[in-house]
């Protein structure tokens, strides 16, 4: 177990530092907040802090519009801020990955800025400009992922620019040698200030076709799409993981190696086989390629689950190590995504007992659900653009301290950016802390036991075949030292029998109230029940 990496052996938590504790009094969180919860993290047990973005922003799309890679939006604090972050961090043994954001700046940046005051600008290359087409209109077909083409018309030159998010997120033109070097400074600014790793932001996307050409129609686009979803009616071919984005990450993560022990993570989709060649033909490319897939398109199926855990564990090079995701801040929150609190519990079960690295977003170990957003408080531009349904803004509200005015996440009598959940005097970290059978006091036994037990580290992962669909059991083995764990996804009782064994012991339920021996020719499991059983 010794010979693993922090980010092998570690369990990060996501922080979007707008949400976490507004120490400001202006109703949004700031890095002094981060800090002030330092303890808290490092007793829930939790090894990596990601922060989403802090950099100077008009926000646009609340900080993954950058205007200086260098620096701190004030909102959030200052470079002196940052740097006791990472030392207060370092000091209680938690390393720090900040997300980066390479496909593209704000139009607020001061390269942009150059880039769009006329053709023959040095820095017009940096990013895309197009001549309408021959006849008018957008230089191709591709949408915007928040609505509407891909391509604003600029006045002032009479051509258009890319932006595959927002029109004031204008995309860098990574084929530009100089654009490469302004961009890995920035990931040394950083690494010579301490952190330990990133997380890339839509990394798949940095490259894209040399010709731009139009994307395909999507044959399976869903019929009711908003009139203005033009990328959801496009297959994305031409936009996204092209061949050539490898070499370049392949320099990225050169980058990270000029310093030790450092992480590269990378937001990517799409299918398996295009996914697992980020790693690299030999691990030259990203440590951890984010994987979603228990998350995007996943219901609470114990069978569908373990078919995509197989699948990923039977795609995957040796050298290449797993990671899993089920929450994160463009998505519904998981407990109302698998149904309730009861399924929160079994989840995090599964996302801490699985073989890899995995991702816990702020508010789950407290089982946050989605907060309904009235209409005009709609904040998220994905929200504004493509409907109320589509909103991000449920996932990314404040989080839940205590019982107090404004949940303890900002001063009394402030108006927080987005609502506070309507049950928060019940669902905060001081009530949960307090009840040793809360989704709180679940969340700290798994971490817990993930620390100090190898084989939940890093033993080998082996589905088991049972009579019952709706439960999922796996081993993790390492050597002598077995568990196998249990998953009841059925909202009622299931009593199996797990070929080959006779008994063990059970060391943590879900349910928190029992550590027992138990014989597994008959393993009786509750509803909504998950188990870890040492063999
Ligand atoms: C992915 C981020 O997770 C999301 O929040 C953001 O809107 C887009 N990338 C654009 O940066």
């Amino acid at each position: 177990m010794d010979n693993l990496h922090w980010w092998q052996r570690g369990v990060v938590y996501q922080i979007y530092p707008r949400s976490f504790k507004d120490t400001t009094g202006n109703g949004v969180g700031d890095l002094q907040g981060v800090i002030e919860k330092l303890d808290y993290l490092y007793t829930l047990g939790i090894d990596a802090i990601w922060l989403s973005p802090f950099y100077p922003s008009p926000m646009a799309d609340f900080g993954y519009d950058v205007a200086d890679y260098c620096d701190v939006d004030p909102l959030f604090g200052d470079l002196a801020t940052f740097d006791r972050l990472v030392a207060e961090a370092h000091k209680r043994r938690l390393k720090i990955i900040i997300d980066w954001v390479p496909n593209h700046t704000s139009d607020q940046h001061p390269w942009f800025i150059e880039s769009r005051s006329s053709r023959d600008n040095p820095k017009r290359d940096w990013y895309f400009w197009r001549d309408p087409a021959p006849g008018g209109g957008p230089p191709n077909n591709w949408g915007s992922f928040f609505g509407g083409p891909a391509w604003t018309y600029d006045e002032r030159t009479g051509q258009y620019y890319l932006h595959q998010f927002c029109k004031e997120q204008p995309e860098l033109n990574w084929r530009n040698p100089e654009v490469k070097a302004a961009m890995f400074d920035t990931l040394r600014f950083w690494l010579k200030r301490g952190v330990d790793g990133f997380r890339m932001d839509v990394i798949g996307l940095i490259i894209k076709d040399k010709d731009l050409r139009d994307n395909p129609p999507n044959p399976n686009a869903p019929a009711n799409l908003p009139a203005n979803d033009l990328f959801s009616r496009l297959l994305q071919v031409y936009n996204m993981d092209q061949d050539d984005v490898h070499p370049v990450i392949r320099e990225i993560r050169g980058v990270l190696d000029e310093y030790d022990d450092r992480c590269g993570i990378g937001e990517l989709w799409g299918p398996l086989d295009r996914w697992v060649k980020y790693y690299g033909e030999h691990g030259e490319e990203l440590h951890l390629p984010f994987n979603f897939r228990l998350m995007d398109g996943m219901s609470w199926n114990a069978q569908q689950m373990r078919a995509v855990v197989d699948a990923m564990e039977a795609a995957l090079p040796d050298f290449a190590w797993p990671n899993y995701v089920l929450g994160n801040h463009d998505r519904t929150r998981l407990a109302t995504r698998f149904g309730g609190q009861a399924q929160a519990r079994v989840a995090a079960m599964l996302l801490l007992t699985l073989r890899g690295t995995p991702t816990i977003y702020y508010g789950e170990e407290i089982g946050m659900e989605d907060v309904p957003i009235p209409p005009e408080k709609i904040q998220d531009p994905q929200g504004i653009n493509l409907g109320a349904e589509r909103t991000r803004d449920v996932c990314r509200t404040p989080m839940q301290w205590d019982a107090g005015p404004n949940a303890g996440f900002s001063p009394p009598g402030v108006e927080t950016w987005l609502p506070l959940a309507a049950d928060y005097a019940t669902h905060n970290v001081a009530v949960l802390s307090a009840d040793p059978t809360s989704i709180l006091s679940l969340y700290r036994r798994l971490l817990g036991l993930r620390r100090t037990r190898p084989a939940l580290q890093s033993g080998a992962y082996r589905a088991v075949d049972v009579e019952y669909d709706d439960v999922y059991v796996y081993y993790r083995a390492l050597v002598a030292e077995r568990y196998l764990i249990a998953l009841n996804y059925a909202a009622e009782p299931r009593t199996l029998a797990i070929p080959g064994e006779t008994a063990g012991r059970i060391i943590l339920s879900t349910h928190l109230d029992r550590e027992e021996a138990v014989s597994l020719d008959a393993l009786t499991l509750r509803a909504n029940e998950g188990v870890i059983i040492a063999l």
